[in-house]
This record gives C-alpha cells, structure tokens and sequence, in this order.
C-alpha cells in the first residue's frame, strides 16, 4: 500500500516521542505527561452510568446535544464575557479534534497560521494536515515567554490568515494580561485576521492571576474562534470532549464537517459534560490548589539544582526550566534524564525551536513522583557539573 505524502511528511508530537521511550523504563519518574493524576469528580461518573442506562447510546447532533451546547453559551457569557447563544457553539472530540475544526474551516492550501513559539506542538502537526503553513512568532524567556504585539506584526505576510494563541500556554506556563491582549487584538485587526484562541488551561492559574478571553476584548467577537475542553479542568482527559465558540455561519459550517470526523461526540459523555458544568466546582478548586502546591514544590527544587534555571509558571500544569547552561541540546539531555537518572521529560525543541535549551516537566503528577524527581534530576545534574 502506498502511504500519501500528507501522512508521511506529518510531523511526529516530541511528546509522544517521549512517552514512547519511556514505556521502557516503568520505574522512571513520570513528569513528561500533561495529564492530571486527580481522577473526574465522582458526580460527573455517576451521571455518565446513569445517561447509559437511560439510552444515551445514539448519534446526537453534529454540533452537539442541545443542552450541553446552551449551558455553555450561559457559562462563556458568565464567565468569559462571551456573550452568544447555543447557535455559537459546537461540541467535538477533546480540544483536539475542536482545534482541527478550527483550522481546517479557516485555511486553504497555503495559508499562513501564526502560532507562536514554543507551543503545543500539535498545532504544527494539525495545519500541516490542512495543508496550510505554520510561521512562528517567537517569544523570550526574558519576558517569561509573553507573545509581544511587535513579535506578531513582524510576522505577517499576505498570506497570512489567522494567529492561534494560546494562554495559559502548554509549555511555558505564561498567562497574557489583558493589555498585552489589548495589542495583540489592535493588530488582528489592523491586519483583519481570524483568531484561534486554544484555552483549555483557563481555570488554573496562580497568585491571583485572572483570565481573560480575547474575544471578550472590543470588537473581537466576531473574528475569534475560542476553544476550550472538560480535559484539564475536570479531569477529564479520556473522555475526550471539547468545544468551541464562534461566530454562528463559521460553527455551522464546522458541524458539516463534523459529520466526515466523527459525526458527533460520544452521547453519555456529553451528558457527564452537562453534569459538570450544573454540578458543584469545589472539586475544580481543590485540583487547581493542589496544582499551586505541586508547582511550588517542583520550581523550588529546580531553582536549588546548581545550574538550572526556572521562571515561574503563572498558570496551566508545566514548569519550563532553563538547562542550557550544562551545555547540552534539549533532546539529549531529556534522553540523558531518562536513561541515566530515570526521570521522564519532554525536551524544549518538541515545543519548536524557541525551545531549544529547555524541559519541559508536568507538575499534575502526585507529589511523591515530584519529589522523586528532583532528587533524581538533583544526583544526575550536580554530576554532570
Ligand atoms: C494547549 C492544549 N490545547 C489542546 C489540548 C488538547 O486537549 P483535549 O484533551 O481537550 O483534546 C491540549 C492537551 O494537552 C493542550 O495542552
């Protein structure tokens, strides 16, 4: 059989490259993984079990049953400033598959997505699968890897079509503040592009940081697309649902196209999804106060490792320290980690090239894995100085 040149030139996720080697180490320290140990609040189950029982075993509606598409057009207008009616929103398969929605009905073959630099390195993978054209917009360490509105302008050309932005940021950890939102938003639409905004990781912030969606912002309703996901703010990773807000012809169309992915989102699922949103959200408290603890506990261990270094991250579940001055790329070192102290890692580069020089470590692992870690990372390192 021949494979088509799409499916061999889609570029591999460096994460999944990780988890892949370190399935040959079963006693290795796991901190490559973005997936919280916490397991779905009990209600959210529950109401699953029984949806099954009551036959929510069927197709439902491309976008999405009805309720759960309504309840989240109440809770972005509440709690995002979204404002929008069910017709606004549409259900996929995890953030994921929302994300390939999104991208696929906003470029054509060529069209240029600006993504910013390092960042979740599926986006790569998804727009080369659309057939469209990745440019980075770099962002630096020494602003805690903030997008900068300059950085973004430099990098449009005529072909480009659209900024994916994602914030809190899967790496880096970096939380935008409304002003710096404020000149991203004055140059989308100065330049009169679309917006993907990925934020999946809006609930976990620290110090008092605040979220703030760019389409709340003035004049963007109509040219963001906003995705969001049940994943990481009710541990709900494997149930994979995911959604997103935009303008209603573009969430129509995406429900088109819907139907060739995977026609609808898992019933009985949508329904625990509802239950989420109507139930209690003290358990989203606990898991985000558990996550401020594991952060502190994992960047006060890396900044006293000789060598490293570690800004703090202002929100999702990653430290991104700094481990170039052992004079090692990103890669072996992550390679290094695992097979000599038996840590698992993710090296910056999967991020893309901004990355270079960084790890990234996940700190929605338990405690104890956090604490094993550091004194594994400790040993090695202080041996390699
Ligand atoms: C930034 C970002 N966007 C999207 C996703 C996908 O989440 P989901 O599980 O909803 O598909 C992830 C998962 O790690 C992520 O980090």
């Amino acid at each position: 059989m021949h494979l088509s040149n799409r499916s061999r030139t889609n570029p591999p996720s460096g994460i999944r490259t990780m988890f892949a080697l370190a399935a040959n180490y079963p006693d290795a320290a796991n901190l490559g993984v973005g997936e919280p140990n916490y397991a779905t609040p009990e209600h959210i189950v529950e109401r699953a079990v029984r949806a099954l029982r009551e036959g929510a075993t069927k197709y439902t509606p491309n976008a999405g049953i009805a309720e759960l598409r309504k309840a989240l057009a109440a809770k972005l207008a509440a709690e995002n400033a979204i404002p929008g009616t069910e017709r606004n929103i549409l259900v996929a398969t995890g953030a994921c598959e929302t994300l390939m929605l999104c991208i696929s009905s906003l470029l054509d073959p060529g069209d240029e997505l600006l993504i910013p630099d390092p960042c979740w390195p599926n986006y790569l993978g998804q727009v080369h699968l659309a057939g469209g054209v990745a440019v980075p917009v770099r962002t630096y360490a020494e602003d805690a890897f903030h997008m900068r509105a300059k950085s973004l302008e430099e990098a449009i050309t005529p072909r480009t079509k659209a900024l994916l932005l994602n914030s809190p940021s899967n790496p880096t950890g970096a939380v935008l503040r409304r002003e710096e939102l404020s000149d991203i938003a004055e140059v989308i639409r100065r330049h009169d592009l679309a917006v993907i905004s990925d934020e999946p990781y809006e609930h976990l912030l620290y110090d008092g940081r605040v979220h703030v969606s760019l389409a709340s912002l003035p004049g963007m309703a109509d040219r963001v697309l906003t995705v969001n996901s049940f994943s990481k703010t009710y541990a709900m990773t494997g149930w994979r649902v995911g959604f997103v807000h935009g303008p209603e012809e573009i969430i129509a169309s995406m429900a088109r196209l819907q139907e060739n992915f995977s026609s609808c989102v898992n019933a009985a699922a949508q329904v625990a999804c509802l239950a989420a949103l109507d139930g209690p959200q003290d358990a989203v408290e606990k898991m985000r106060l558990g996550y401020q603890r594991r952060r502190d506990l994992l960047v006060e261990g890396l900044r006293s490792i000789p060598g490293v270094r570690c800004h703090m991250p202002e929100g999702a579940f990653y430290a991104f320290p700094d481990i170039s001055a052992f004079g090692k790329s990103s890669e072996e070192m992550a390679r290094l980690l695992l097979e000599k102290a038996g840590v698992v890692t993710v090296p910056g580069n999967a991020f893309g090239a901004a990355g270079e020089g960084f790890l990234r470590l996940s700190f929605a692992a338990s405690e104890t894995t956090i604490e094993t870690a550091l004194e594994r990372m400790r040993a090695f390192l202080t041996s390699l100085a």
